[in-house]
């Protein structure tokens, strides 16, 4: 596969090219192929993701990045396996991020032994250092091919070396003491019905649910299945609870002390130990596959930009705590403000009537609204990490319950925050209006950190990150319980690989 390309439009290019320099790269404000940057995990072979992705930062030829868009069209992305082998390999179009930058996201279906050939077009031209080889094996998300050695895998990714929230998680946590956990993790919580019982052994996946309500199994199933076919899991042994809240409530110095156990949303008041929600989580692993709203394409459906926005705050969304019919009580009265609507009833059917419903309305349309309201639902409202990643301004509600990531988020810098009560929203929103440089700061910050720290990769490696944590605490051997049943990886067509890595040897273990 060589880089020639049959060229028909030559002749008109350099028509054009003479009829204005700019096109042929003259002009301070076109766009440069060659000083446009792309860079990002999709590049690298060894990063093993159910999507892989990667950017494009479209700059001028006089060096300047574009900071509005370059047109939707401006690039376009042709990934080929690089033998003569097939690989099935979706890539949609590149989203564009409306601030000069592309996310580029391409979903594998086989491996490519030899590898891939990635090319980034601006017309005809390469763009950067196109086309990009990637040498293989490059394996699909489904390949059960684990990196023996953790700490390079998490060097590949460039993990970062500490989480600020696992390493607080873990505090109240010097030792985990496994048999302690057996006696009275069932006495304590088994009559919730939502607690899962696991055991890694050996990279493999057992485990026992406790109750009726532990349907969610299948994502805290998925994303260990996942990261086992990537990396080798420690050894160890935990209980998660797959319900809505936190459940361990003792604190860090009470006698008996409290228990670590593993949750989707921690709150103020409680120990439990965090892991990135179940909704990201799944969202991360089905994304191009079934689910819309994932953190990837989200970014490129934004909206209209910040000044063609409605300067309204904006919510939707079930009735799932008081504040959000209150939100509506408030709309009615501020229109100018604030425009509410409650979805759908389930825990105050009875004031249905007289609140009125609210035409559904896809999640991608919030963002014709500069501002965004987030109100908790039952527990921190999931949507959060989405509407950060947005381009309107957010505002949030104050509250006791968190998700992993927001210990890096700063109130004022990244978002505005407003009291639970909502005594101060309407204050809140007219600031904004009043400010709208601002305003529009803060949303550019907290969307760029929200870029950063949302990333999939990232959520992987917090995964692993906190496993390691827990299991080096562990003062005694992790086993498969009487109990539990074995959770295998999927061994049908779509499975189907030649590892290549080396698989460590029994004697080795
Ligand atoms: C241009 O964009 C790239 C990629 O986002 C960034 O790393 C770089 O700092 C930007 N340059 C300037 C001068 O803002
Ligand atoms: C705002 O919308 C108008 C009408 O659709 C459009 O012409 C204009 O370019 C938009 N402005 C920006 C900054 O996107």
């Amino acid at each position: 596969m060589g880089r020639t390309r049959p060229f028909p439009g030559a002749a008109l290019l350099l028509l054009l090219a003479w009829a204005s320099p700019g096109a042929a790269g003259g002009s301070a404000e076109t766009l440069s192929p060659e000083r446009s940057l792309v860079w990002g995990p999709g590049l690298h072979p060894d990063i093993v993701l159910p999507v892989r992705y990667f950017y494009i930062q479209a700059v001028t030829a006089g060096g300047r990045n574009f900071t509005h868009s370059p047109g939707k069209r401006a690039f376009r992305v042709v990934i080929k396996s690089l033998a003569k082998e097939f690989v099935r390999i979706h890539v949609p179009d590149p989203l564009d991020r409306n601030d000069g930058s592309f996310l580029v996201r391409y979903r594998m279906y086989g491996t490519g032994n030899q590898g891939l050939m990635i090319e980034v077009l601006h017309g005809d031209k390469h763009v950067a250092q196109s086309p990009y080889t990637l040498k293989g094996p490059v394996y699909h998300e489904y390949c059960d091919c684990p990196e023996e050695d953790p700490q390079a895998w998490q060097e590949t990714l460039s993990c970062p070396d500490t989480e600020a929230q696992i390493s607080k998680d873990f505090d109240p946590f010097p030792s985990i003491d496994l048999t302690r956990m057996l006696d009275e993790v069932p006495k304590r919580f088994a009559d919730r019905g939502a607690i899962v019982h696991y055991t890694v052994l050996n990279n493999n996946i057992y485990r026992h649910s406790m109750g009726r309500y532990t349907d969610f199994k299948m994502f805290s199933d998925e994303m260990l299945q996942s990261l086992a076919r990537k990396v080798r899991l420690p050894d160890f042994e935990f209980y998660i609870n797959v319900g809505d809240w936190p459940v361990e409530h003792r604190k860090a110095n009470d006698t008996p002390g409290p228990l670590p156990m593993i949750s989707w949303c921690g709150s103020a008041d409680s120990r439990d130990i965090i892991l990135p929600t179940y909704d990201i989580t799944h969202s991360t692993l089905e994304t191009l596959r079934g689910v819309t709203n994932d953190l990837l394409s989200i970014q490129g459906h934004t909206g209209p930009s910040w000044s063609n926005k409605t300067e309204q705050g904006f919510f939707r969304g079930r009735d799932s705590r008081e504040e959000r019919l209150q939100l509506v009580h408030m709309s009615r009265k501020h229109p100018e403000l604030l425009d509410a609507g409650i979805t759908g009833y389930f825990f105050f059917r009875e004031l249905e009537e007289e609140l009125g419903k609210a035409s559904l309305i896809g999640f991608f349309d919030f963002f014709n609204y500069k501002y965004q309201v987030n109100v908790d639902g039952t527990v921190a409202a999931y949507r959060f990490p989405y509407l950060m990643l947005g381009d309107s301004l957010v505002l949030k509600q104050d509250s006791p319950y968190y998700e992993h990531f927001y210990s890096g988020l700063k109130p004022w810098k990244h978002y505005v925050p407003f009291k639970r009560n909502l005594g101060d929203l309407l204050e809140k929103i007219q600031w904004a209006k009043d400010h709208d440089e601002e305003a529009k700061q803060i949303a550019k910050e907290g969307q760029t950190l929200a870029r950063e720290l949302l990333q999939p990769h990232r959520l992987y490696c917090y995964y692993y990150k906190l496993f390691e944590n827990y299991a080096k605490r562990q003062t005694s051997k992790p086993e498969i319980r009487e109990n539990m049943e074995h959770v295998p990886q999927p061994d049908d067509s779509s499975a189907m690989c030649q590892c290549h890595r080396k698989k460590r040897s029994k004697e080795e273990l």
